[in-house]
């Protein structure tokens, strides 16, 4: 194994369970949203908003590619749409690759999403109505890919100390 990859919808924890398992691991780590950004010195809204969609999913491919293909021992922490575009989800699943899905109930994606939207351009502009109906539909969509992990891990309720302690145990 040379690759611990996080993957789950937006707000879930991906970024600071990367994190904090990089400590726990003394692992290098790396946010894929932070490297794209980097590469285009953009940030994913502006991305999204000068150059679209379709801009960002090539970008966010080529980086993970990269990424994922050399041997350095590195946990990735994902964006929410990572594994369910561009046939990612065929990397996120490769050889010395351990994939972590970070499972959470919509409610609590809504909960948490609900005051994090305005860094996130797919739901930045959706009134609460529409963004529980929103995070319904997409993470149904989105569930097939990320139920393709390695490990599932549920999220709801629990300390990112005792998520991050989960995952640990698994990959040990
Ligand atoms: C996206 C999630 C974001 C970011 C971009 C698109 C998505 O990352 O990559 O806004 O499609 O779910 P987070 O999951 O870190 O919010």
């Amino acid at each position: 194994m040379n690759k611990v990859v996080l993957i789950g919808y937006m707000a879930v924890g991906k970024t600071t369970i990367g994190q904090l398992l990089a400590q726990k691991m003394n692992w290098k780590w790396l946010d894929l949203d932070k490297v794209v950004e980097k590469k285009v010195n953009l940030s994913v809204n502006e991305i999204f908003k000068l150059k679209g969609e379709i801009y960002f999913r090539k970008l966010e491919h080529e980086v993970f590619k990269e990424i994922i293909q050399n041997n350095e021992k590195v946990i990735i922490s994902t964006g929410g749409g990572t594994p369910c575009y561009a046939n990612n989800h065929l990397l996120v699943n490769g050889e010395n690759i351990v994939s972590i899905y970070l499972c959470a109930s919509i409610d609590v994606i809504f909960e948490r999403l609900k005051n994090a939207k305005n860094m996130r351009p797919l739901v930045a502009n959706q009134s609460e109505v529409d963004l529980k109906e929103f995070i319904a539909k997409n993470l149904f969509e989105r569930s097939y890919f990320y139920n393709q992990a390695t490990y599932k891990i549920t999220i709801d309720s629990k300390s990112t100390a005792t998520i991050t302690n989960e995952i640990f145990e698994v990959l040990h």
